[in-house]
């Protein structure tokens, strides 16, 4: 149980996206750093945020960061493209901790990786709108030439459960397709959802080009930056993680107990106008 008065380096990292995808990141998370806890927000009742208007993608980041930082998080990740799209720079301004998102890390990965320069970015349509990953790898590689592709079918196969379903792989190689098409031998999974469909993503590509996950660069510089704020923790035990939604959970329980190996992590829901919250396991 985390202490109102812990030291600091002993409270959680919050953790948040719309949904179950930033779970890869917390995958990566405690593959890097098993014994950092993680606090994860999936704002399930607000699901799917591609969609959404910019702005009420930022009144919930607002909301949440608010409230995850309420319970002492000591650091933020956005483990959202499309927030991180919207509110990186702002929040990493105005808190005075630690913020990382997904597509910074995400850009450097893929400007590195390309041999031909041509990048295919997978993202929700807010992502695309944004146009923050083009953006970002320009400005470390101005030659880039950067394609990007909303696909808004992704989230919603990964979230009701669909990744087996035979229509998954078609409709993955229906957006992906293209991009390979056009030439690109880099592709970013530019959700934290699609992680979950890399097996489909990565059958179709073959040695065609090479896919780049955000999470990984993302969790490898939050792992350097904490520890060079000397804010890692010091204490090797097992992490007391929880995981809270603010409307439906039970792809956020399957896979907090399947793909994390956390079946006993609390998972609550909590609607954060009323701040009352609610255990569900
Ligand atoms: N997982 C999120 C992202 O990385 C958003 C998915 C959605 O709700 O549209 O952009």
């Amino acid at each position: 149980m985390i202490k109102e008065g812990a030291q600091v380096k002993e409270r959680p990292i919050g953790v948040f996206d719309s949904g179950v995808g930033g779970l890869t990141v917390v995958r990566e998370m405690i593959r890097r750093m098993p014994y950092e806890t993680v606090f994860y927000y999936a704002d399930t009742a607000h699901l799917p945020y591609g969609p959404r208007p910019l702005a009420e993608i930022e009144s919930f980041a607002l909301e949440i960061t608010d409230f995850l930082i309420s319970k002492g998080a000591k650091a933020i990740c956005i483990a959202c493209n499309i927030s991180s799209a919207v509110m990186l720079n702002r929040l990493s301004c105005e808190l005075n901790i630690p913020v990382f998102g997904m597509i910074p890390p995400g850009a450097a990965a893929a400007a590195e990786a390309t041999r031909n320069g041509h990048i295919g970015i997978l993202a929700t349509e807010g992502t695309v709108k944004s146009g923050a990953y083009s953006r970002a790898i320009t400005e470390l590689k101005p030659d880039a030439v950067v394609l990007e592709r909303a696909c808004p079918p992704f989230v919603p196969l990964v979230e009701n459960d669909m990744i087996a379903d035979p229509c998954c792989r078609d409709t993955v190689a229906a957006f992906l397709q293209p991009l390979l098409d056009e030439g690109v031998d880099t592709i970013v999974l530019g959700c934290t959802h699609y992680p979950f469909l890399e097996e489909h993503i990565h059958d179709l590509i073959g040695n065609s080009a090479v896919v780049v996950n955000p999470a990984q660069r993302t969790v490898a510089m939050m792992q350097e930056r904490l520890q060079g704020l000397d804010l890692l923790t010091e204490i090797a035990k097992a992490p007391q993680h929880r995981f809270y939604a603010s409307g439906e959970d039970t792809s956020l329980r399957r896979l907090v107990a399947g793909e994390l190996g956390l079946p006993e992590a609390p998972v609550y829901t909590i609607d954060l106008e009323k701040k009352n919250a609610a255990v569900t396991r």
